[in-house]
């Protein structure tokens, strides 16, 4: 096996092992798109693929949403990523990459992978799947498909679901981006016309 086949084959045991229990729309598969989305973003943008691919495999596993302990998780992917064999410099920008992912974190990537990869994230949240996720996610946290007071499903997509296609960072993003934005809206709509007793 090749060296990069082998590291991906590590990482996929590593995340499959960790995300084996989610049922809030980050589990192993979502970790997949997201890799294979940074990937095909990553070859548009001339941007360091393999590393871009390994940041999107590993991107959830330090997000304070996901688990209670960052610092030992952080610690956790150190090792796994020297284990494979990736250099300092290489381990180092994908942390950064990771570290800046998150949406709820607010703050932006520093990284041309750290956008990437960011990018990534938020197209698994638009679209067909981002709705099926969006509402695995309201499930998980015992929250109702729709309400008015700002704990139900539907009110994310106004929050943040309808804002992602303008906050990405790369072209190819951005064009993905459009025909699962409008699919967003036409699901919002039409949930909306089927919820008995609004409009
Ligand atoms: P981020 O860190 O940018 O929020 P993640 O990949 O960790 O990205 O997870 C975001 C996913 O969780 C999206 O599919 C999103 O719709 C869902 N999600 C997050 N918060 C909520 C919420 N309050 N209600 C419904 N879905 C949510
Ligand atoms: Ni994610």
């Amino acid at each position: 096996m090749e060296i990069i086949e082998k590291q991906l084959h590590e990482i996929k045991h590593y995340v499959f092992e960790t995300f084996s229990h989610d049922v809030s729309g980050h589990d192993y598969e979502h970790m997949h798109r997201v890799a294979q989305l940074s990937r095909k973003i990553a070859e548009k943008e001339a941007s360091d693929v393999h590393l871009c691919e390994v940041a999107g495999w590993v991107h959830d596993l330090i997000d304070h949403k996901l688990t209670d302990d960052v610092a030992k998780n952080k610690k956790a992917l150190t090792n796994l990523l020297s284990k494979i064999k990736l250099s300092d410099k290489q381990i180092q920008a994908v942390i950064e990459a990771i570290d800046t992912v998150s949406f709820s974190k607010g703050v932006l990537p520093t990284s041309k992978i750290g956008q990437i990869v960011q990018d990534a994230d938020r197209l698994d949240a638009i679209g067909a799947i981002g709705v099926a996720r969006a509402f695995s996610f309201g499930a998980s946290r015992g929250r109702p498909l729709y309400g008015t007071n700002g704990q139900s499903t539907i009110e994310h997509f106004d929050h943040k679901l309808f804002k992602i296609k303008d906050q990405l960072h790369t072209t190819y993003a951005k064009q993905l981006a459009t025909e699962r934005h409008q699919f967003l809206e036409l699901f919002y709509q039409q949930f909306l016309k089927e919820w008995p007793d609004i409009n």
